[in-house]
């Protein structure tokens, strides 16, 4: 019997349409429970290959028959060979093209507005990792925020679109992934908008992005008004785009608020993170969608994948922003800061131009799930 091939697309749908699936992971234990493909109607089980080295009869009553079979491994070979001996017994399972590398990589286009003028926004779900990235598109122009280190999925996409890629923003510093913006900058001669207090060691040419920047694209004003936002970096800056989207980067989730510590300075910039999200957010139009640079949960997903919540209902649901005692939040932030993420000070000089990791490096160094949030 032959074996499936399942790619990371194919998998982003099983998620995104809550299908089931029966996930056979034969990395190791440790890997797997640091970070694995999740989804809501996904089980799960965690044989290290070499522990079926000697064949699979010893799983195979814990495999169903029932429901879609994929087996997952780091980089693919492991789980063809372990997907072979299970249909050779009979099952019909399927691998995972490009094993979890690939997963990591995949971004799914999503689109989740229209502009005023026509125009529209994108995003780009780094289903793997929980990155959201934006593209806002107006009439044969785009704008790039938060972009990845999988340039080439924008710079064909905006191909797709009749685009041509105007600007290139970065919210912050980013220190759980590394950015695209300055390659697609250079690729395109579009400008890369940085926020100064972010990159005051940064090795190259940027546009500083200060507070009331407009940023337009198209013939028309599709406006991208930066807002200072700080307290996740000391520079982070949100978008209002068409008075309709507030871009927010990693300050303020669906779930849950952004830490503040990554830099070292948690207790400096908690208060930054609580000004930012009770006094300027609250002066802001409750209307506004907000679409964060992150995700932390499957369950933050909405019907069509996409990841967005109205500004008013956060202020309703979202603990973070509903913590009225100051001392209260303050605690609450630096006693709950989860792990770092994996190589985040390597990131952040990789960010700043000072490194320059090759591709393998940089994928060992975004490995495992985001940490960009206080849950
Ligand atoms: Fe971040």
């Amino acid at each position: 019997m032959t074996v499936n091939v399942m790619t990371s697309k194919e998998v982003t749908k099983t998620v995104f349409n809550n299908e089931e699936l029966f996930i056979l992971d034969v990395r190791n234990a440790s890997d797997f429970n640091d970070w694995k493909i999740e989804g809501e109607n996904f089980e799960y089980l965690n044989v290290p290959y070499f522990e079926l080295l000697d064949g699979v009869e010893e799983i195979m009553e814990e495999i169903p028959t029932n429901k879609k079979v994929l087996v997952v491994c780091a980089k693919e070979g492991s789980s063809v060979m372990v997907a072979e001996m299970l249909s050779d017994a009979g099952l019909n399972v399927s691998y995972l093209k490009g094993g979890m590398k690939a997963w990591s990589e995949h971004l799914e286009p999503v689109k989740v507005g229209d502009l005023n003028d026509g125009g529209e926004i994108y995003q780009f779900v780094r289903i793997g990792k929980g990155c959201l990235s934006y593209m806002v598109l107006s009439n044969g122009e785009a704008a790039v925020i938060d972009a990845t280190r999988m340039t080439d999925i924008y710079l064909d996409f905006a191909e797709n679109m009749g685009a041509k890629i105007k600007h290139v923003i970065d919210t912050h510093l980013h220190a759980d992934h590394i950015s695209g913006g300055r390659t697609i900058a250079e690729k395109t001669d579009a400008v890369y908008w940085l926020p100064p207090k972010d990159a005051t060691e940064v090795t190259f040419d940027y546009q500083p992005l200060e507070d009331g920047n407009d940023i337009t694209i198209g013939n028309t004003t599709i406006n991208i008004a930066a807002l200072y936002s700080p307290g996740h970096t000391i520079g982070s800056t949100s978008f209002a785009v068409d008075k309709k989207f507030l871009i927010s980067g990693d300050i303020l989730f669906i779930d849950s608020i952004g830490r503040p510590d990554l830099a070292g300075k948690a207790e400096d910039w908690v208060g930054d993170l609580r000004e930012t999200l009770y006094k300027r957010y609250r002066e802001l139009s409750e209307e506004l969608i907000v679409l964060p640079a992150h995700f932390m949960i499957i369950d933050e997903l909405n019907d069509d994948g996409s990841v967005s919540e109205k500004l008013g209902a956060l202020f309703v649901k979202n603990h973070g922003l509903n913590i009225e005692d100051e001392n209260e939040f303050r605690k609450l932030v630096t006693e709950n800061l989860p792990p770092q993420p994996n190589a985040y000070q390597e990131i952040r000089e990789t960010n700043m131009g000072k490194i320059n990791p090759d591709m393998d490096q940089q994928r060992e160094m975004e490995i495992g799930p985001n940490r960009c949030a206080v849950r």
